[in-house]
Parts: structure tokens; C-alpha cells; sequence
């Protein structure tokens, strides 16, 4: 562990677990179960211990991560048991929940909702210790995800409604909805260890397929309270737990052929290597939220106020750790010392504190080499010539880092182009717009930018090739994924497929016919099974 050297730094961390306040204290969690077809099955095995990056000072004055709890490492036997377990209740499709009909699933999945809702406190919390996210923003990560599923219920519906009613076209008579395709690898990110996680995982579920769970290595303590919510709300086998390193765990679930979507929020090196393991390519659907850069430009007629405070909640919220963070900032030398006089006291002001503290802003960073990670990158610009020009950016104590504002950042430095995903803002100084759309094309990333201006040409001047090199252009205002209902996509390295609450049903399912030439003995054969209620697809039953 890191040792002290910032004496007010470290009085951020409590001297004793006594100063914790009772409500976000939590015992140790030590799992020793897991979700199998349908039951909660004992584990005896290997086990990773979970640490905190909220630290408490040891007798010696050395910051201590403090434990949360432990959970299964799997090995490759018990992947391949829990994939088994997806593939058998999928059954090819005619499994329980791909054969429901609409309504049964979402009757299922509010039954979750109710369930999930009694873990709230729980869940928060954990988010709170396991990643270091502050109160509010734990807080708004699980309401966020419980609306999200809400909505993506009324969208199914809405899909449903459209699909209840037949086509009939060149003397043709047909149905077409949208079916489910199969076993679903579902894997999320540290840094929405819930909400990412769901907003793939719910609706995968909801479109009738079977799912294997993997949580990430960072924050996957919080999503045990809700194993038993998934076992009693759904048919045995639909939801399985797949713990443990995913370089031991995934490779022989791949092999198999049996995965028929990869679902992944993480980077695109993780991403080739996985997709890679598939025998036919051609069967796998990847829907994937990858790397980012995302990069802001500052015109010489930007409202100041408005870039300052826009690109502060955009680089630095959540200390830096979301992928449509923004991940540099370009400003026109005829303004960039005026924003940078703004800006640098604007990002000294962001409280530094535990999860727990009143207003805190910048909290402890969950991986445990992130601090020297941070240190070495910021290191790199000021050994090419840039400087920290906030006073004590950079500095660190345990897993605390205070953010810093490196400018100027140049082509050659790492900051310039690595993904930094952490509490550092490379600042660049151009003279012609020519420049950053140059940065843009040649950039691996495409997820979005933002454009902070007044000049109404100036703005659509840019607007025009932006688009066409990132997914979203946000104008005086963060990048963001929100709302959930607009796609969140990217281009180049940044993502596969949509996600949106309708674009990923869309993503987990695949629409399928039924047909038949329009004549009088197929409409009395297309009218009996409606009639009588004999098929659940062929059908004209509407939710209301
Ligand atoms: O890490 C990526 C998240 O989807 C970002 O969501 O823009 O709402 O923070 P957000």
C-alpha cells in the first residue's frame, strides 16, 4: 500500500472504522453461493477477496484498502456448467422462457423489479465500497437502472403491440415479430458495475434468451443481493452466475460455439481477443460498448462560463472513470489562458472525500495501480513540455488522486491519445478547427464530442463532419449517454451495435415471419390458430 505522504489528503480517510458513519458501514460479505439453473448452489472453492479503495490507516500510518468481502473464482469446469445450464434452457428455442409470450416475460420481470427494489439500501452501499462512487451518484445509478427497465417495458410493449396485427403484401399473408437469439454472454464494466451491466443484461433477458453472467472484477460483491431476485422471478436456467477470471473463464465458453451474442462493456483489446475464440464468426452477434476519447472544442466565441462548468461535470464526474467522459479539451489560443484561468480553480474546488462525505466529488479510484498509472501519464506530458497548471494536481495518497489539468498536450504524449479513464484533463491549444477534426479522423475512437460555441456557422460548420466521425455531438453542453433513450453508439474502436432502451431490444433479438400465400384455406387455417389461441407467436393478442 501507498505510504503517506500528503498529510491533508490522508485526513480524508477515516482514522478508524468508528468514524464511519453507522449507515454506510457494511459487515463483510463472503459469498459462497452462486446462481445454477435455477438454484443457489454452495461453493467451496477458490475465492477472490474484494478491497475496498476506501482506505483506514494501519498501526504504522500506512493506508490499508479495507476488505468488503469475497466471492467464487470459477475455473473453466464450472463455466462450462453454467453455460450448459443457458444452453439447456434455451433448449434450441423451445425452452420455457424463448416460448413465452410477451406478457409472461414482462410479468417476470416486474416481479424482479419488486424484488430488486428491497436490495436498494444494499446495493447503493455496496456500489459506495466496492468502486468508491459517491452517495448520490450510487444512489442515481440504481434509480437510474430501475427506471430503465421500466422503460424498456413499456417499449417491449409497444413492439409487441406493432407485431400483433398481420401484413399482407403481393398476396402475401404474414406476421412478424421478434424472437429471441440463443445464449447470451453478458459481461459490465467496473465503473457502472449495475447500470451498464443492466442496460445489456435486462433487456437480453426480456427478449426470451438465456443469459450467462459475468461480473466485473471490480463491483461484482454488489450484484450477489440480487441473485436470488433473479432465481425467483425467472424459469430455472435463464440467469447464471459466471464467476472469476475472465481470461480462464471465457476462452472455453467462446470455444464452444454455444454463445450466440457476446454482450461486453470494456475495451476493444478485450473485445478482438474474445470474439476471436469462436469457432464461426459469422454465428456471433457482438454488441459492445468499447474505448473512448472523447474530445471537446472550445471556440474563440465559447461562453466561457458555460465550457468551464459543462467541461468540468464531463472530465471529471465519477473522477474521470465513464467511458463518454471527456477526455480532452481543445481551446483557441486567442482563449485558451482565459479558460484555463477559470477551469484549473473550478477543478481545485470539486471536494475530495470518502463515498459517504457531504458533497464529495473526488473520491477513492477502485483499481489499485490506477494512482501510478495516473502519475506516470502526467509524468509523460511535463517530460515532453507540458505543465500541471492547477496547484496540487497530481497530487496522491492511497487510493486518493487529485485531478490535474495538463496543458499544453501535444501529438507524441500519452495523453494526447491514450484512454486515460481517470482524474487527469489534457488541455490542447489550436489556432485552425482544421486541427481537431484532423485529431478526430485519425483518432481509433469515435463515441462523441462536444462543441462549446455561440457563433451559429462556426458550430454548424462542424456539426456537418462530426457527425460522420463520432455517434453523438453534444453542442454547449457534456458528453453523456443520457437520455436512455437516445442510441448510444460509436464508431471505429468505441462500439458494436446500438444500445438505447429500444435499440437493444432490437440488438438482443432478431425478427422472424410467418407467411402464407393469400388464399381462402390458408386465411381459415391462419383464422382457427388465432381463433383459438393455439400458437403464442402467430397471434393477435394485444398488451395493454
Ligand atoms: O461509462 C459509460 C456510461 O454509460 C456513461 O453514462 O454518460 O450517463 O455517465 P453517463
Amino acid at each position: 500500500m501507498t505510504t503517506v505522504q500528503y498529510p491533508d489528503l490522508v485526513q480524508l480517510f477515516p482514522a478508524s472504522t468508528n468514524q464511519i458513519p453507522d449507515q454506510f458501514r457494511v459487515e463483510p460479505i463472503h459469498q459462497r453461493e452462486y446462481l445454477l439453473d435455477g438454484e443457489m448452489k454452495q461453493w467451496s472453492g477458490k475465492i477472490a477477496e474484494v478491497y475496498s479503495p476506501v482506505c483506514i490507516p494501519d498501526t504504522d500510518g500506512t493506508l490499508q484498502r479495507q476488505l468488503v468481502g469475497s466471492y467464487p473464482v470459477f475455473g473453466p469446469e464450472q463455466a462450462m456448467e453454467a453455460l450448459d445450464a443457458a444452453v439447456r434452457a434455451y433448449d434450441n428455442g423451445r425452452g420455457e422462457w424463448p416460448q413465452m409470450g410477451v406478457a409472461g416475460r414482462i410479468a417476470c420481470m416486474e416481479t424482479f423489479i419488486g424484488k430488486m427494489l428491497e436490495q436498494r439500501g444494499l446495493v447503493i452501499n455496496l456500489i459506495m465500497w466496492e468502486i468508491g462512487k459517491n452517495l448520490a451518484d450510487a444512489t442515481k445509478e440504481f434509480d437510474r437502472t430501475v427506471s430503465y427497465i421500466y422503460d424498456t417495458l413499456d417499449a417491449l410493449k409497444n413492439m409487441d403491440r406493432n407485431s400483433s396485427r398481420f401484413r399482407i403484401e403481393e398476396g402475401i399473408i404474414g406476421q412478424i415479430r421478434r424472437s429471441p437469439l440463443g445464449v447470451i454472454l453478458s459481461m459490465g464494466p467496473f465503473n457502472y458495475p449495475l447500470n451498464e451491466t443492466y442496460t445489456t443484461l435486462i433487456p437480453a433477458i426480456l427478449m426470451g434468451n438465456t443469459i450467462l453472467f459475468k461480473t466485473p472484477k471490480h463491483g461484482s460483491l454488489l450484484h450477489y443481493p440480487l441473485l436470488e431476485a433473479f432465481r425467483t422471478s425467472f424459469p430455472k436456467g435463464v440467469v447464471n452466475s459466471l464467476y472469476g477470471r475472465g481470461a480462464i473463464v471465457v476462452p472455453p465458453v467462446m470455444q464452444s460455439g454455444k454463445v450466440n451474442v457476446l454482450t461486453l462493456i470494456g475495451s476493444s483489446k478485450v473485445a478482438d481477443e474474445l470474439q476471436r475464440h469462436h469457432p464461426k464468426l459469422n454465428r456471433l452477434r457482438s454488441i459492445m460498448s468499447l474505448d473512448a476519447k472523447n474530445a471537446a472544442i472550445i471556440l474563440p466565441d465559447a461562453d466561457l462560463d458555460v465550457a468551464v462548468s459543462e467541461c468540468l461535470l464531463g472530465s471529471l464526474s465519477f473522477n474521470g472513470q465513464r467511458c463518454t467522459a471527456i477526455k480532452i479539451i481543445w481551446a483557441h489560443r486567442s482563449i485558451v489562458d482565459a479558460f484555463l484561468a477559470k477551469f484549473s480553480p473550478a477543478v481545485n474546488k470539486l471536494k475530495p472525500g470518502m463515498p459517504w462525505a457531504d458533497g464529495a466529488k473526488i473520491t477513492p479510484l477502485p483499481e489499485p495501480t490506477k494512482t501510478q498509472y495516473m502519475t506516470d501519464i502526467i509524468a509523460d506530458a511535463v517530460s515532453g513540455g507540458a505543465l500541471v497548471v492547477n496547484e496540487g494536481g497530481g497530487e496522491t495518497v492511497g487510493s486518493i488522486f487529485k485531478p490535474a489539468v495538463v496543458y499544453p498536450v501535444k501529438e507524441g504524449m500519452r495523453l494526447y491519445r491514450e484512454e486515460q479513464f481517470g482524474p487527469a484533463v489534457p488541455v490542447v491549444v489550436y489556432d485552425d478547427v482544421e486541427e481537431f477534426i484532423e485529431y478526430l479522423i485519425t483518432d481509433d475512437h469515435g463515441m462523441q464530442a462536444s462543441i462549446f460555441g455561440t457563433d451559429t456557422t462556426k458550430i454548424a460548420d462542424l456539426i456537418d463532419p462530426l457527425v460522420n466521425l463520432v455517434s453523438r455531438v453534444n453542442i454547449n453542453a457534456q458528453c453523456q449517454r443520457g437520455p436512455d433513450t437516445f442510441p448510444f453508439t460509436g464508431r471505429k474502436d468505441s462500439a458494436e451495435g446500438t444500445l438505447s432502451v429500444e435499440d437493444a431490444l432490437r440488438s438482443f433479438s432478431i425478427r422472424s415471419a410467418v407467411a402464407t400465400k393469400d388464399t381462402a384455406e390458408n386465411k381459415a387455417i391462419f383464422n382457427e390458430i388465432v381463433g383459438e389461441h393455439k400458437s403464442e407467436f402467430l397471434s393477435t393478442k394485444f398488451i395493454f
